[in-house]
This record gives structure tokens, sequence and C-alpha cells, in this order.
């Protein structure tokens, strides 16, 4: 009997002598993350440069499109083991021998580290390169806070960091980053004739710690003063970016040394802080949103032909989402007039962006060159994926789904946009209602992230598939929901404004309760929210809803008192704020307050007195609550896809994860007793989820249920 050899898996981190140079290659799939094995491997091949006399240079290189995607994410908060990133970038800072990097692909946090304590950078085409941290809430902690000032500048480097985001290769090498841009797309070849023309002209080793971009003067000293004063404005809230502007700070008055101490300690803090946690879990989350059954099952259709049913705002900004991703787009409209408006609604995007100079002309019109318009629905015919988004209403949504049935190839996959009409029902009017899928885009379409594939029964896998790859195509953030009325995310939405709207009845102010959610982390208040989204649309869904809505439900007029002024919010000049001459930030308006006093009168109301603590307990306890309910239901498919949809959909603090993690922070049991004891007042609102009760039971957490594998 002959036993089979185990197959080895191979080491994270190759080496191999090439003449006179060794050949660092890091492999360890998906993005070469700097784990325990890989920083192993390459401080055992910094003890190989060192001793092996035949070797003068050493080539630092990525396998598999990537340089290195960073330091193992998965590792922070947890006991860390020896070496360190830190360490073996001051020993290959420090090396007598010449230390390159070739970078291709992503070189993001402690891999920008690594490459920075290399002595020169060749860059290929498709190298992005950034010190990305701040989005974790974390800063560089292998020198990276030090080093990259010292190569790039004061000003350069806060803008890197504190922004977190990718440079490419010719800004790269434009601000001092990389000194040379590759030709190619294999690291290893143009790397080792890199350093070969370095060997041969006898360059010298350029240690990033001596390097001279810090300057120590006013211009520097204002860079940091300006910086910290633009954190304190825009993120009160967060700890790193403070604590980024200290360590780059040190820069200037200290030996470098010193400032790797700082560094470490600062790094620390952001370790202990909760916000690391919660953006650490915002990251995993957004990328298992995309792990649903159906991926497994299906192979997504190739989508290279979007059409578009209606060129209405939203139809408009959809057609600028897929054409941004280089699809094609037919755009079709009822009559002549309709189409025009949407062509120049689709054109008014670009046009923007040319007028303040973030495009150039000959993009737009290479954009809008992949866009046609139509008033005749055979158009559609060639379409792989349509998506009607025509008027919000079932008869008319038939209707155009009528047409598409006709008209549309086998195969190609037939979406709706509606924000909470039930998709079944409009794919049973279909032949095909494997094809049918619900999109819900969130505006403006062409820059929330977010995206609800919103699954019907019959929908095929395939079909879900595709959904999901199109969204990817899109750079959205793509959350897989069940039909309900108002799917994910508009569903806990009008549970978490019912219970503001109650706590307005019962006291609060509308301005104490956007304060109070402002406090918390958002950027906006749920009433400054309703104003720029304009509360004619909420004023029409409870008008469609009131024939249904249960009699025993509480009921508060104020809005609709305000909304019948024909008060719509900012389009308006008006809404709960006022908004003189156009001014986009609101200011309270007295008038509000006498309308929400005279109808706490009608209501027989006493006002009371609320903390901003007890506003923003009582919007959470309605949000989680209906959450744990969406979950239950399988509308969600876990709790970190509620948490997903409220950060990329609803403005929710990032830093908290989402209001599911939030809530396993802040303990079920504290979330459960705040609901038991809110519903002594008003039972019919605050009702448990059964779910919400089971995990209290059984002493677990929301996140327990992440873990399910799909
Ligand atoms: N540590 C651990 N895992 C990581 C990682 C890291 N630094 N970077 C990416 N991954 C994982 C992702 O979780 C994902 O895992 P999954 O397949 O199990 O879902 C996988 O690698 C691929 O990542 P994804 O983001 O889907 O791939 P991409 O090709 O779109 O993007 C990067 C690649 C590297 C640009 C992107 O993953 C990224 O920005 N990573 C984080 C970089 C960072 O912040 N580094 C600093 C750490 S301090």
């Amino acid at each position: 009997m002959t036993l089979a050899a185990p197959v080895a898996s191979s080491p994270p981190v190759r080496t191999e002598v090439r003449g006179r140079v060794l050949l660092v290659t890091i492999d360890l799939p998906p993005v070469n993350a700097l784990g325990l094995g890989v920083r192993q491997g390459l401080a055992g091949a910094t003890e190989q440069l060192a001793t092996d006399p035949s070797l003068a240079a050493m080539l630092i290189v990525g396998a598999g499109g990537n340089f290195v995607g960073g330091a193992d994410i998965r590792e922070f908060g947890k006991p860390r083991q020896p070496p360190f990133v830190r360490d073996i970038c001051n020993r290959l800072e420090a090396s007598p021998k010449l230390v390159v990097a070739a970078i291709q692909g992503a070189a993001l946090g402690g891999g920008l580290e690594l490459a920075l304590s290399a002595h020169y950078r060749l860059v290929l085409e498709d190298a992005r390169i950034g010190l990305p941290e701040v989005l974790l809430g974390l800063l560089p902690g292998s020198g990276g806070t030090q080093r990259m000032p010292r190569l790039v500048g004061v000003p350069v480097a806060l803008e890197l960091m504190l922004s977190g985001r990718h440079v490419g290769a010719h800004e790269a090498v434009q601000i001092g980053l990389a000194d040379r841009l590759g030709e190619g797309m294999d690291a290893s070849t143009a790397g080792l004739a890199y350093v070969e023309e370095l060997l041969d002209a006898n360059a010298p080793r350029r240690p990033s710690r001596y390097a001279t971009a810090v300057r120590c003067d006013a211009q520097d000293q204002a860079a940091i003063s300006a910086a910290r004063d633009a954190q304190r404005a825009r993120n009160p809230l967060l700890l790193s970016p403070h604590l980024i502007v200290d360590a780059v700070e040190a820069t200037l008055h200290q030996p470098f040394d010193a400032g790797m101490v700082l560094e470490q300690q600062l790094f620390q803090q952001c370790i202990d802080s909760p916000q690391r946690r919660g953006l650490i879990y915002a990251f995993f989350a957004e990328r298992q949103a995309a792990k649903v059954p159906e991926a497994n099952q299906g192979v997504a259709r190739a989508v290279n032909e979007v059409g578009v049913v209606g060129g209405g705002t939203m139809g408009a900004a959809i057609a600028v989402a897929a054409l941004n991703a280089g699809l094609r787009v037919t755009l079709v409209e009822r009559d002549e007039p309709s189409l025009q408006r949407g062509l120049a609604n689709v054109g008014k995007v670009y046009t923007g962006l040319v007028s303040k100079g973030r495009m150039t002309q000959a993009d737009q019109n290479a954009l809008m060159s992949r866009l046609s318009g139509f008033v005749d629905y055979a158009a559609l015919g060639f379409a792989d994926l349509v998506i009607e988004a025509a008027f919000e209403d079932m008869a008319v949504k038939k209707a155009v789904f009528a047409e598409l049935d006709r008209v549309c190839k086998p195969g190609a996959v037939l979406a709706t946009n509606t924000s909470y009409l039930d998709i079944d029902e409009i794919a049973a009017t279909t032949s095909r209602p494997q094809d049918v899928i619900g999109l819900h885009f969130f505006a403006p379409a062409h820059i929330m992230r977010l995206l609800e594939v919103v699954v019907p029964r019959r929908a095929g896998a395939d079909v879900v598939a595709t959904a999901f790859a199109f969204g990817r195509a899109l750079k959205k953030v793509a959350v897989r929901a069940g039909v309900c009325d108002g799917f994910i995310g508009n569903r806990i939405l009008s549970v978490y404004r019912r219970a503001a709207d109650y706590m307005i009845e019962d006291g609060a102010s509308p301005y104490e309760i956007d304060d109070a959610i402002r406090g918390f982390g958002y950027p906006m208040g749920p009433l400054q929210v309703s104003d720029l989204s304009g509360g004619d649309i909420g004023w029409a869904t409870r008008k469609r809803q009131a024939a249904t809505r249960d009699p025993r439900q509480r009921y508060v007029q104020v809005a609709d008192r305000i909304a019948e002024r024909g008060w719509f919010g900012q389009k308006t000049g008006r809404g709960w704020y006022l908004y003189p001459k156009g001014a986009r930030a609101g200011e309270p308006d007295p008038e509000v307050l006498a309308i929400v006093q005279k109808e706490r009168s009608r209501a027989g109301i006493v006002a009371r007195d609320f903390t901003a603590g007890e506003i923003e307990r009582r919007y959470l306890a309605a949000m989680v609550n209906e959450g744990a309910n969406v979950v239950h239901e399988g509308i969600a498919l876990r709790p970190l896809d509620v948490d997903v949809v409220f950060v990329h959909g609803f403005g929710f603090p990032r830093f908290r994860g989402g209001p599911m993690f939030y809530a396993d922070t802040v303990g079920l049991g504290q979330i459960l007793s705040d609901i038991e004891t809110f519903a002594k007042d008003d039972p019919h609102f605050w009702h448990p989820s059964p779910l919400l009760l089971r995990l209290v039971a059984q002493g677990r957490d929301f996140s327990s249920l992440n873990a399910a594998s799909v």
C-alpha cells in the first residue's frame, strides 16, 4: 500500500538567490497580510541577507497581484507575537546592504510601512499605496507616522494619513513616495532590473529616517495646527485622527527614535479603544455581507448592457452609477419630453463635476457616448439587466414589467428599484419570475454606497449572484434583503422615526432630538434628514399607510401639520427648520415649536423633559428591536447585514459598528430592560422582539449569529 505524501503548504515568504540579489516573495493569499508566518519569513530573509556574503541586495515583492495589503487585521486586539513589523522595518532600513521594494497592486498600511523601510521603491502602473489605518480607528504603528513625513513632507503626509486614501503609481512618484515607475506587470522582473541598475551605479543606501522633507518651519507647524482644527471640527468623536496629528507633530520636534516610541504609545491607545473594534467590525461586515447562500449556488450572468426605465432623479442617478462602472446604458422614458429631461438629468451630474474641476469635458463626452435614450421599450431587447425606476405605484410597476417581459431577451435580469412594494407580486405578473429581483438604490444613487438586493421567493440563484456582481462593479456595498414593506433599511427607519415622533409629542423639541442623535455620531439628525430629502415623501407614505394603520397604534400628527403648510424642507425654504435665503444649515423655527405645542395640547399631553441620553436610548432601542425582528423573520440574513445597511445607507456612525454591534457593546440585557421600561407607557409600540428575548435568555449576543456560515 502506498500512502500519498501530505501536500506541503508553501511558505508565506519565499527567498531565492538571483546572482547577488536575494529575491523575497511574500505569498499569502488573499492579500499577503503581515500575519505571524509572514513576519517570521521576513525576519528570516533579513537574517539571510545579513549573513550571506555573496548577497549585495534584497528585493521584496508580493505574489498574486498585490504587494502587501497591510497588517493582518484579524490579529488586532489579540495577543501578538514577535517578530513585529516595526522591528523588521528597523532592521531592513539599517541593513548595510541595499533593500528595494517593487510594488504591484496594494501596498497598504503595514505593507507600505515595510516598503518605506526599503532604501528604494519601484511602483508598477497598477500600484495602490496608502496608510488607511485611520479608517480602522488606528494609526500607522510600524514607523509610518515618522518615515512618511520625512519622505514626502508634513502637509502631504497628514493629508494621506488622515484621509486614508490610496495613491496611484504616478502620484506616488510625483510626491516622492516612490522612486521609479516600473514597466510591465511583473514586479520581480522590473524590480530585479532596477536593483541591478542601482548596484551597478553604486547607489547609496537611503534610510528613510534620514530623509529631509520635514522642514520644521512655520509652514509645517501651520499644517499641524490646521489639521488639528479640521479634525476637531469634522471628527470630534474620533480618536485616531487626533493621535495621528500628534504623532506627525513629533517629526518636527523629536528625533526619529523618540518619535517611534511616541507612535507606539499612541498606537496602543487606538488598539485599546472601542472605536477600533467598531471600525474593524465594519470592515469585515461589509465583506461578509456579500457572502450569501446564492453566491455558492449560481454563477453570475454577464452584464455589459444595462437598461434603465425612468429618467427621474433616481433613474438618472442609477444610469450615472452604471456609466461610471464602464457599462453601456439605454434609458427608456414614456415620451420624448420625459426622455429629454431624463438625459438632461444624467448630463447635469457630469456637467456639475466638470464645472467643479473633478472631471474633464473629454471624460464627460466619453461617458455620455455610452448612454442612449428611447421612448420605445423595444430598445431594451439587447439589455442584460434592466432596472425599472418608474413611479412608485404597483399598477405602474406591473405595466412596466409586462413590457419588459415582452421585449427583453431570454436570460435578461429584470430588476425593480421599488423601495417598499411587494416584489413577489411584481414577479408573479411576468412569465419569468426567476429573473426578477429588487435593486434598491439609495438617493443619490451614484453616491450612496448601499444597495439592497431584494430577493423575491422565486428568484434564481444566478440572478442573485448577478445582482451582487453588478453591485460590486458599481462599487456598491450590496446587502441581501427579503421582501417586506421597506425591506431592511426603510422598515427599521419607519419604526425609530416613530420613536422620535413620540418623544417630540411627549416633550422633546425636534432640535433636541437632532442634537442628541448628532451627539451619538450621526452627521445629521433625523429631522434634518427629513428636510433634506423632502417632507412630502414621508407625508405621501403616511397617507398611503393610513387605511391599513392599526388603530391601536399611536399616531403623531406634527409632521402632517408641517407638510400641510407646504413646508417640505430645504427645497421649500422651511420644514422642521428655517432655511433663509436658500441656506443649507437650518435654523430652529419658533412656529414649528408652536405647532408641536398645539399638537401636544390636542392630544392632551403635558410635556416633560428628555435628556440627550434618554433620547439616544429610546431611539436606538427602537432601531435595535426592529433590527432584531428583521433578522428573526429572515428579511436580513444576519445582524451584520442590518449593520451594513445602517452604516452605508443611513449615516449610522461607522465607529460604532452598526446598531446591532452597538447593542452588543451596550449589552442585550440592558437594551431589553430599557424596552420593558418604555413598554410600561406604550406596550403596543414597545414590544420586545422574539429574537432579543431568546438571545437574552440564552446569554448570547447578536455577533454570535454572524458566525453562522452561508
Ligand atoms: N488583513 C486580513 N485580511 C484582509 C486584509 C488584511 N489587512 N486585507 C484584506 N483582507 C481580506 C478581506 O477580509 C477579504 O477576505 P474574504 O475573502 O474572507 O472576505 C480578502 O482579504 C480580500 O479582500 P477584499 O477587500 O475583498 O479584496 P480587494 O481586492 O477588493 O481589495 C485590498 C484588496 C487590500 C485593497 C483591501 O482588502 C483593503 O483595503 N484591505 C485593508 C487594507 C488596510 O486597511 N490595511 C491596513 C491594515 S492596518
